[in-house]
């Protein structure tokens, strides 16, 4: 049984970057969690299995070093550290299904069984190597690469080094990536990106990949099983997470790890794409196993205008966003401020802004204005309006603008998530989401229910009102990946039975299912407006 379910395409697996544990979380690392957050709620409610894997990276010297400057071992500060990923997923309303963590023993074998095996098959070779070294990136360079004698990628100086070191035989996988890019134009996204890595590949020789550590220099990582004085690579260690996590953490463990590679989304930040986009994907390659569908690359964030960092004081730790604004303000704020794969600036000016339009305004009134005209025209329960507005049926419903409405919000469940839930176009969807909550705004001031009462035309009354509460309760699923408690909140408030997080699109999605004669359950304001203080207002002027 097991078998067949899994051998179908209804699974569905999406991945974070693994996290480094030097330091605690911030904007970025919430970003791509909260993505991937956003696709495997949409796919669980298409009725997918979904594994959602996070993580984090706790071998190498970031960590090492991090670690000597608290006066701890590695391991005892990544067993500190870990804990404000796990606390910050929890508070942000994020529903992994696992959370792997390189230090894992069932992690770290199954690591030593890859390159054991890679090194018997003859990819992964000893040489003497001398070059560039830049120990914050734990990188190799080449003379030509470096920038006025400094590292390419941080800018900051090098080391020359002269050593025995192990080498994964990248190279000979150079054409075959370029033909597997150029023939799968949906495996690295955005467009931009992928024409950058295809660029990169058919303009150089690419190298080989310098996976091994001499113990001397970096003890903390996970010792080659070939040569015991050496550790591995850490991003060699940090990339197989995506593999090692289906063999001993993924959800459903028969026929072997098989049924869950590969992964749909890979997703990543655009600093780290070489690391997937090339050495990953020839890993894969090398090992012999199938290369993920897609690897999306998103943009990065600076803060009020300028580079997040700490010595700048803009620093955004999204515990402190939470606190401020609510789970799903910021949720919110970041898939509909900027289209993602897109670089973008966060402002707490225009959170506020986002939260006092968007939600408070059209979302949190278009309910309010529904459920206070139920409850003022029909003692609060749902009205019973004509059969043909229970079925959305849209030959029979006589007012444009209702027809519209109904059309408009069948045609999103129907077609346009897919579609776009497909691209990661999340901004696109909440947009589309919006449009129905404007037309709908749009609609009370056009139907005018006080006048509909006045004239005691109930049938369209109780219709107009009918129709707006069943186009909430569709409304509520669709926003549900994104902002899980609002929409739940949505149902409760409309008291619809069920939950919406075992919910499915198909079923509960059907236009119609709201029952007349359920008493609503209004509630409190759904987007409290937000006050800006005059301080605030002046600081952003200047
Ligand atoms: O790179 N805006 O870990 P990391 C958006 N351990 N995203 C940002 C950002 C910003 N201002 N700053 C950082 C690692 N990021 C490795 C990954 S995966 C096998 C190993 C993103 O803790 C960045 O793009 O440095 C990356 O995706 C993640 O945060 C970095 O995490």
């Amino acid at each position: 049984m097991n078998n067949q379910r899994h051998s179908t395409h209804s699974r569905f697996y999406v991945t974070t970057p693994i996290y480094y544990v030097n330091d605690i979380p911030h904007i970025g690392h919430a970003y791509t969690t909260l993505a991937a957050d956003i696709i495997a709620r949409y796919n669980r409610l298409k009725g997918r299995d979904v594994f959602f894997l996070t993580g984090t990276d706790e071998h190498g010297q970031k960590v090492e070093k991090a670690a000597q400057e608290k006066g701890r071992t590695p391991k005892e500060h990544a067993d500190i550290m870990v804990d404000n990923f796990k606390n910050l997923w929890i508070k942000l309303n994020v529903t992994n299904d696992a959370f792997i963590r390189t230090t894992d023993p069932e992690h770290i074998k199954i690591v030593q069984s890859l390159l054991m095996n890679l090194y018997e098959k003859g990819e992964i070779e000893k040489r003497l190597y001398t070059g560039w070294y830049c120990i914050p990136d734990e990188r190799f360079w080449t003379e030509k690469e470096l920038v006025d004698g400094n590292c390419p990628e941080c800018k900051r100086p090098v080391e020359h080094i002269s050593e025995e070191n192990y080498f994964f035989l990248m190279s000979k996988y150079q054409k075959r990536l370029i033909h597997h890019i150029k023939e799968n134009p949906t495996y690295i996204l955005p467009e931009a990106r992928r024409n950058e890595v295809l660029g990169f590949l058919e303009n150089n020789v690419l190298g080989d990949l310098c996976i091994s550590r001499p113990k001397g220099r970096l003890s903390w990582g996970i010792t080659l099983p070939f040569d015991e004085k050496f550790v591995t690579y850490v991003w060699f260690d940090a990339l197989l997470n995506y593999y090692s996590a289906t063999r001993y953490l993924a959800p459903y463990t028969l026929p072997l790890s098989e049924n869950w590679w590969p992964p749909d989304h890979h997703l990543i930040g655009k600093d780290i794409l070489t690391t997937h986009a090339i050495y990953w994907s020839t890993m894969l390659m090398a090992i012999d196993m199938p290369l993920p569908r897609n690897i999306f690359a998103h943009g990065w964030w600076t803060v009020e205008g300028k580079k997040m960092s700490k010595s700048f004081g803009n620093f955004v730790d999204p515990n402190e966003m939470v606190n401020k604004y609510g789970i799903d303000s910021f949720r919110y704020f970041l898939f509909r401020e900027v289209p993602f794969g897109l670089d973008g600036d966060f402002s707490e000016q225009a959170l506020i802004k986002r939260n006092n339009t968007d939600l408070a305004n059209d979302l949190g009134n278009l309910l309010s204005r529904t459920l206070t005209m139920i409850e003022k025209y029909y003692g609060g329960e749902i009205p019973q309006p004509p059969s043909y507005y229970i079925k959305g049926d849209l030959n029979n419903i006589k007012e444009t603008n209702i027809m519209i409405l109904v059309e408009e919000v069948k045609n999103i469940g129907e077609i346009e998530l897919e579609h776009l839930m497909k691209g990661l176009l999340f901004s696109h969807v909440l947009e589309k989401i919006w449009s129905v909550i404007n037309f709908a705004n749009k609609l009370i001031e056009v139907e005018a229910p006080w006048n509909l009462w006045k004239a005691k035309n109930t049938d369209k009354l109780s219709g107009v009102l009918y129709t707006l509460a069943e186009t909430l309760r569709i409304l509520a699923i669709y926003l549900f990946p994104f902002m899980p408690s609002a929409a739940e909140e949505m149902w409760r408030q409309l008291n619809v039975k069920g939950d919406l997080s075992e919910a499915n699109l198909e079923n509960e999605g059907k236009w119609g299912l709201l029952m007349p004669g359920e008493k609503i359950k209004k509630g409190s304001i759904l987007f409290p407006r937000i006050e800006t203080s005059r301080k605030t207002r002046i600081r952003n002027l200047s």
